[in-house]
């Protein structure tokens, strides 16, 4: 094959391989209060990955935050909203946003990304001793198995690792 041959088959695969994971990938949060305010219990989670009507939800309950308190002054708590819903599933122009809205019915108002169905679709054949492992807190602990999550990226590549025997860690296969 021609030198200016491989170029060009080079040049080609790697813009397939980038585009296939911009795909998949989360932007990264550039709200430097939601990473602080939000991401100390667990990540801060992607906007995308819930729609406009969750986040209104979650943020109208506080300071009830699930099993804990959470009290944040209203100009706070106002500024870390507007990001949510404009970086929302319903809101957002990536793929990654259209996938989570894609399964969500109209009248579901999820307030866990775990309870939306593109979550549990990408994680239903998973075993059950991951979810029991004292390794993992809960479901919601999406940084413990993807070690990326935090930058925005899921994919099996991305430091995706499961638990395995004897508190190993281990690759994922599909299998
Ligand atoms: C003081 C600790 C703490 C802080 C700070 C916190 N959370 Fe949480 N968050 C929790 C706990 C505890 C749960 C529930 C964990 C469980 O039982 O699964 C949770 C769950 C969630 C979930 C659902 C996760 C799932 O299961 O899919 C979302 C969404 C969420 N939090 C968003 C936020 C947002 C937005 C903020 C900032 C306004 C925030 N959290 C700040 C403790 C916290
Ligand atoms: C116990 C480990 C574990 C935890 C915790 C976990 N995941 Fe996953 N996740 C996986 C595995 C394994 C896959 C790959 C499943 C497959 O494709 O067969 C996956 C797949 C995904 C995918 C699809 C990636 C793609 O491009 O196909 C997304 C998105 C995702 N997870 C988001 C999350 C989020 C968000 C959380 C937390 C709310 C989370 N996960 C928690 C193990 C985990």
């Amino acid at each position: 094959m021609s030198r200016f041959l491989i170029a060009a088959f080079a040049t080609i695969s790697i813009a397939v391989a980038a585009g296939a994971a911009a795909d998949d990938r989360f932007p990264s949060i550039s709200n430097e209060a939601l990473r602080s305010e939000c991401g100390d219990c667990h990540i801060a989670y992607q906007p995308q990955m819930l729609p406009q009507r969750s986040w209104r939800k979650l943020m109208d309950a506080l300071p009830k935050h699930f099993d804990e308190e959470l009290s944040l002054d209203e100009e706070t708590k106002q500024h870390l909203l507007r990001y949510l819903l404009d970086n929302a599933a319903d809101k957002s122009k990536v793929d990654a946003a259209r996938k989570f809205l894609r399964d969500l019915s109209p009248g579901d108002t999820p307030i866990r990304i775990t309870d939306t169905p593109r979550w549990k679709d990408k994680h239903h054949e998973l075993p059950k001793s991951f979810w029991s492992d004292p390794r993992v807190a809960t479901k919601g602990d999406c940084a413990v198995c993807h070690t990326e999550a935090a930058r925005g990226l899921y994919d099996d590549d991305d430091g995706l690792r499961v638990p395995g025997p004897n508190e190993s860690w281990r690759r994922w296969e599909d299998d």
